[in-house]
């Protein structure tokens, strides 16, 4: 049996006509939905992940304003941009792009957003609302991982799901997400022992580990779902993910890609939480 894919691409379109509808009504009653991304130094990768995201808001209706500070930027100073977007009408939505320099900590930055503009969903606060279930933003990757579930009607209900990986930002809330559709989750990590013997008994497994083939077909069961969260380089610098994606899709029942799987999800969900963030504050006004 050769899997069925799943179209990150394709969903993505869905999604996005979605968020566009919805940021036209707002605009309608003169809310223009806005996100703010900050860029510190020059990391190419992050250059790269910041005019994708700045693109997918013009193009569904969304404003976006992009700060770039040079490498060189004090912490008290990001602090101070930071405080002053969250006090700014305009903008529903901060991201702040990771990694920082070495000279700020990361973690300060992100505790400094205001929660209801935290549309990453780093924030203590957001975690902490994912994990009790309260209303705040959930991190994109994993909650595209989550539509990509649902768009292939898929019931989690009493199924084994099993995570690879334990990052604050893909691993842990992905399992919390599994969990709160009431699959039994298992969350392996670099400490696991026969992680084979584990992803075996999974009806999803979801790799996010960011390392090439952890995850091949005799690791897996017949019919299983795989969501390849990985984003690698093969010999020939050709993008690739997680899985031993030519094996798996034999033995698995349904598998996203790489590239074209979770990867423009994961901006995706970004339009969704901004849009969400601007209808809440207008719900408020
Ligand atoms: N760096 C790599 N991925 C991300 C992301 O999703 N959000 C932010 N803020 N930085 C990142």
């Amino acid at each position: 049996m050769t899997a069925q894919l799943i179209d990150g691409n394709a969903l993505s379109r869905t999604l996005r006509a979605e968020v566009a509808t919805r940021a036209a009504a707002l605009k309608a009653r003169g809310v223009v939905p806005g996100l703010a991304v900050v860029l510190v130094g020059e990391n190419p990768a992050s250059q790269v992940y910041v005019r994708n995201k700045v693109k997918a808001c013009e193009d569904n209706g969304l404003h976006s304003v992009l700060e770039k500070y040079p490498a060189e930027l004090s912490e008290a100073d990001l602090l101070a941009r930071v405080e002053a977007l969250n006090k700014d009408p305009a903008i529903h939505g901060i991201l702040v792009q990771l990694p920082l320099p070495a000279h700020i900590d990361a973690q300060k930055v992100i505790e400094a957003i205001a929660p209801p503009k935290d549309v990453d969903g780093f924030h203590v606060a957001s975690a902490g609302a994912l994990m009790t279930g309260m209303p705040g933003f959930w991190p994109c990757t994993p909650y595209g991982c989550m539509k990509m579930l649902e768009s292939i009607g898929y019931e989690l209900r009493g199924r084994h799901a099993v995570v690879i990986g334990r990052s604050n930002i893909v691993g842990k809330p992905m399992a919390l997400m599994l969990l709160a559709k009431n699959a039994t989750v298992t969350i392996c990590h670099s400490a696991t022992r026969d992680l084979g013997a584990i992803t075996r008994q999974a009806d999803v497994v979801v790799a996010a580990v960011g390392k090439r083939n952890v995850l091949t077909a005799d690791m897996v069961k017949p019919g299983a779902v795989v969501i390849d969260v990985g984003m690698n380089r093969n010999d020939e610098g050709k993008l690739c993910g997680d899985v031993d994606f030519a094996g798996v899709r034999e033995v698995a029942g349904w598998i996203t890609p790489v590239p074209g799987g979770v990867g423009p999800m994961t901006i995706t969900m970004l339009l969704v939480n901004t849009i969400e963030s601007a209808e809440r504050a207008a719900e408020a006004t």
